[in-house]
């Protein structure tokens, strides 16, 4: 629905502009792996569906992504204080995605590293579900969570490669 309202919103608003936001989104999510979501993604958040090219567009979802990243290791840090028999495994998840928020920024670009250093951003979110399910802590919030970053994750890396090629 409220997907819908924001294109619905954005196409009477900026037609023009809406469709090449909806070119560009098309043609950068041709590099992720899950090309619905990477749209879904892209499209319903302003700042990266009205970016003007693929380098905006890859700076305003990393801008997302480390946001997310923020908010994940937050919902760590709490969800460590009211689960104290699986504290230091949510510590670490907290620790792990407070780090990704460095490895979400395309100083590799010059170096045709990007897409590679964002990567291990990845890899912490994989210690992170690796140390949940080693540590037998389910707890559904967490791995919701963990899914809402790995959906903002997927299409900020799709920009990345987007450049790359
Ligand atoms: C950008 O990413 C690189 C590696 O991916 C990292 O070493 C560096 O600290 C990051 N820069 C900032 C400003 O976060």
């Amino acid at each position: 629905m409220v997907f819908a309202a924001t294109v619905l919103y954005l196409f009477l608003h900026f037609p023009s502009r809406t469709e090449a936001g909806a070119e560009l989104v098309g043609e950068v999510c041709q590099y992720s792996r899950h090309y619905q979501s990477c749209v879904q993604t892209l499209t319903s958040h302003p700042q990266t569906f009205s970016a003007p090219n693929g380098k905006a567009i890859a700076e305003k979802a990393l801008e997302l992504a480390r946001k997310e990243s923020v908010h994940t290791s937050d919902f760590f840090t709490g969800s460590a204080h009211k689960n104290p028999a699986s504290k230091p495994v949510l510590q670490k998840c907290a620790s792990n995605f407070k780090q990704a928020v460095q490895f979400l920024n395309l100083s590799g670009l010059e170096g045709g590293t990007a897409s590679l250093d964002v990567h291990y951003a990845l890899d912490l979110a994989e210690y992170c579900r690796d140390a949940l399910s080693s540590g037998r802590v389910q707890i559904d919030l967490a791995t919701a969570r963990v899914q809402k970053w790995t959906a903002v994750y997927d299409a900020a890396q799709a920009t990345v490669v987007f450049l790359e090629n």
